[in-house]
C-alpha cells in the first residue's frame, strides 16, 4: 500500500472510531471494566511473579486502550503501564479515569496513533495486552500490528490477547460474505448503532492456526477459547435470536 493509502485509511479508521466514542459517550456504554479474559491471564502471569514485597518492576503496553480499564487494573497492582490509540476522544476518557483514581504517576505515555506502527522502542515492554483491537484491522494491517507486538516485547515478555473466533454468532450467520482476498473477515454494516460489532465495518474472525503464523517468534502460543450465550434481551437488541460469544484470549510468550 502506498503512504498516501496508509494514510487515508489511518484517517478513516480515526473517524470511525472517534464516531463510535461519541456515541459510546452520549450513552454511557463504553467500557469501564478490565476485560475478565485478560485479568485472569495475566493474574497468572502476576503470581509466577510476585515478590516479597509486592513490587513488580514491571511496564505493559495495551495497544488500543481505550478509556483504561485494562491499564488502570493493571496499575492498580503496581506496574508501570502505556497506552495508544487512534482516538483522541478515547484518550481523554482514559487520561481522566487515571487522574480521578489518583494513579497518574503509573503512567509512562498515552499517545494517539496505530497498533500498526508504534512510537515505541524494541524491547521496551515486559507485557502487551489488546482487547478487541486488532480485529478491526485487515490481512497487511494485523501483519503488522502482531509485527509491533513481538518488537515492542522484551525476550521472555507476555502478549495477552481478546479476538473474535470463528464461531461466533456473527460470523457464522455472515460466513458467505467473507471477503475473497481476507477469508474470515467480513464487512459489517446494519446502522443499528455506531458501537455494536454489527456496525464497526470490518471484522476479522480468527481461526487456530492464524495464533502460529501471525506470532511465529514467540516460543509459546496458546490460544483458548471462551464461549458464552449473551442475554435474550440483549441478543434482540443486536438482531439475533441467540447470540453466542466466542471469543480467543490469547497467550503468547516472546
Ligand atoms: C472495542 S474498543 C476496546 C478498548 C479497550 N481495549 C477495552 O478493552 O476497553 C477498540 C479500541 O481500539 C481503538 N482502535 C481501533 N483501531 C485502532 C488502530 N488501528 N490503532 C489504535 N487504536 C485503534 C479504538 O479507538 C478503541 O478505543
Amino acid at each position: 500500500m502506498s503512504q498516501q493509502r496508509v494514510g487515508e485509511r489511518q484517517a478513516a479508521m480515526k473517524q470511525l472510531w472517534e464516531t463510535s466514542f461519541s456515541a459510546q459517550i452520549a450513552s454511557q456504554a463504553y467500557n469501564t471494566a478490565p476485560v475478565e479474559a485478560l485479568v485472569r491471564t495475566v493474574a497468572y502471569y502476576l503470581r509466577a511473579r510476585d515478590t516479597a514485597d509486592g513490587e513488580h518492576n514491571l511496564h505493559f503496553l495495551e495497544m488500543g486502550c481505550g478509556a483504561g480499564p485494562n491499564l488502570l487494573w493493571l496499575a492498580q497492582r503496581g506496574i508501570r503501564v502505556s497506552g495508544i490509540d487512534i482516538s483522541p476522544s478515547a484518550l481523554a476518557l482514559c487520561q481522566d479515569n487515571f487522574r480521578c483514581a489518583g494513579m497518574q504517576d503509573q503512567v509512562g505515555q498515552l499517545c494517539e496513533g496505530s497498533v500498526t506502527t508504534v512510537p515505541f522502542l524494541d524491547g521496551a515492554f515486559d507485557g502487551v495486552l489488546e482487547a478487541c483491537v486488532f480485529q478491526h484491522l485487515n490481512r497487511q494491517e494485523r501483519f503488522q500490528a502482531f509485527a509491533e507486538v513481538a518488537r515492542v516485547l522484551k525476550p521472555g515478555g507476555v502478549f495477552v490477547g481478546y479476538m473474535l473466533d470463528r464461531g461466533h454468532s456473527t460470523f457464522q450467520q455472515k460466513q458467505a460474505e467473507q471477503l475473497p482476498e481476507d477469508p474470515g473477515s467480513v464487512l459489517l454494516q446494519d446502522n443499528r448503532s455506531n458501537f455494536y460489532l454489527t456496525n464497526i465495518g470490518l471484522a476479522h474472525f480468527f481461526s487456530r492456526e492464524e495464533y502460529d503464523v501471525l506470532l511465529k517468534d514467540f516460543s509459546v502460543v496458546d490460544p483458548c477459547l471462551t464461549t458464552y450465550y449473551l442475554p435474550r434481551e440483549e441478543a434482540q437488541k443486536r438482531g439475533y435470536d441467540t447470540y453466542l460469544q466466542s471469543m480467543w484470549t490469547v497467550y503468547a510468550v516472546k
